[in-house]
């Protein structure tokens, strides 16, 4: 692979968080999400998707969210984004801070600046996110224009510039093409390079790979990797792949039903996870050759609508007993670098 040179004073702009590699993390994180609650309301009742979920991303730090589907980690990263619909969406309380400015209560206007220019996010699937009838150019050059201080030869150069920083060979021609004309990897592709280009100093991944075939999905990880080291970019990468995280995540944030069950560092998480539902997770992992989606954890996640009292994975639990029905347990700090939302943890 080309090696990236280093791009010479590139600060990761508007919130003075940029430092040089090596330099100790500052003390104050990137991102903070503390106690949030987005709700639906639906005729079904009120859906609790995301109900006190906490944690923090430091800056260049790259956080991995795993869960099963419909934990809420998609909602989580809407509700940072400010992209909740509402209705039927709200956010009922808590508090995101990036760099220590609280983004609930923004106008969408305000919204839109930091979207563009201080969080970026990728999706699953590019389609959704590149315009079908504009070329790449078109869409690239909108978007640096818009959210940087530059002309439009000079848009056009940084557009150039970052497709060939995401490997994408010929970029200048590339740029004249159109997102159906190019392949699902080359598209996730200019869709990293679009967002690199307004310098994020967060990037939201959700399910960045999923959609591509494995040998795409292990370039596009290096990609996310190296440019994360280079721009010194923090990543909150969504994914159901624990392959994944070993690879490029240097901590861990376990969702279960619209709460955070436990957060550690990769390898705590991977080698002495706590919580008896990260246990559960690691162990439907498949296994080596055999891609893909987590093996079913055995039971079903509680009705977010209509939760029963107590832990919400009691009904699930390998090591459940009595007291686990009374509350739900508090998100407890253990150890230095780990946060266990199990009632064993309040007692031990
Ligand atoms: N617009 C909506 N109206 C009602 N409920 C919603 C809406 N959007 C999301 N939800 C519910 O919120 C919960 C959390 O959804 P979310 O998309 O965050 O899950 P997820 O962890 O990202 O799952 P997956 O791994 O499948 O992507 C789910 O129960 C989902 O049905
Ligand atoms: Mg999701």
């Amino acid at each position: 692979m080309a090696a990236i040179h280093a791009r010479e004073g590139t600060p990761i702009e508007g919130d003075g968080l940029s430092r040089p590699a090596g330099a100790t993390a500052p003390s104050r994180p990137l991102l903070q999400i503390e106690d949030l609650r987005t709700y639906f309301d639906t005729d079904r009742g009120i859906i609790k998707a995301v109900d006190g979920v906490s944690y923090e991303i430091n800056p260049g730090e790259v956080l991995a969210v795993v869960g099963e589907s419909g934990s809420g980690k998609s909602v989580t990263a809407m509700s940072i984004m400010g992209l909740v619909q509402s209705p039927p969406g709200r956010i009922a309380s808590g508090a995101i801070r990036l760099a220590g400015e609280d983004l609930i209560g923004k106008s969408e206007r305000e919204m839109l600046a930091i979207r563009g220019s201080r969080i970026a996010m990728i999706f699953q699937d590019p389609m959704t996110s590149l315009d079908p009838v504009f070329t790449i150019e078109s869409q690239m050059a909108e978007a640096i224009l818009q959210h940087r201080d530059v002309g439009g030869a000079e848009a056009r150069d940084i557009a150039i510039e970052m497709l060939a920083r995401v490997h994408i060979p010929d970029p200048a021609r590339r740029l004249g093409a159109y997102p159906f004309e190019l392949s699902g990897g080359l598209r996730q592709r200019v869709m990293i390079a679009m967002q690199l280009a307004l310098r994020p100093s967060l990037l939201i991944a959700d399910e960045p790979t999923t959609a591509l075939d494995v040998t795409v999905q292990a370039q596009i990880l290096s990609l996310l990797k190296e440019v994360q080291a280079e721009f010194n970019m923090a990543i909150l990468l969504i994914t159901h792949d624990f392959g994944v995280v070993q690879r490029i995540a240097d901590r861990v944030a376990v969702m279960y039903a619209g709460r955070v069950m436990e957060t550690a560092s990769v390898r705590s998480i991977v080698e002495t996870p706590r919580h008896p539902y990260t246990r559960a997770l690691l162990s439907s992992r498949p296994r080596i050759g055999e891609r893909g989606r987590l093996r079913a954890i055995p039971g079903t996640p509680p009705n977010l609508a209509n939760p029963l009292p107590g832990c919400p994975f009691a009904n699930r639990c390998a090591e459940v007993d009595d007291s686990c029905w009374i509350d739900v347990p508090r998100l407890r700090a253990v150890g230095p670098d780990r946060q266990v939302r199990c009632i064993r943890e309040d007692s031990a």
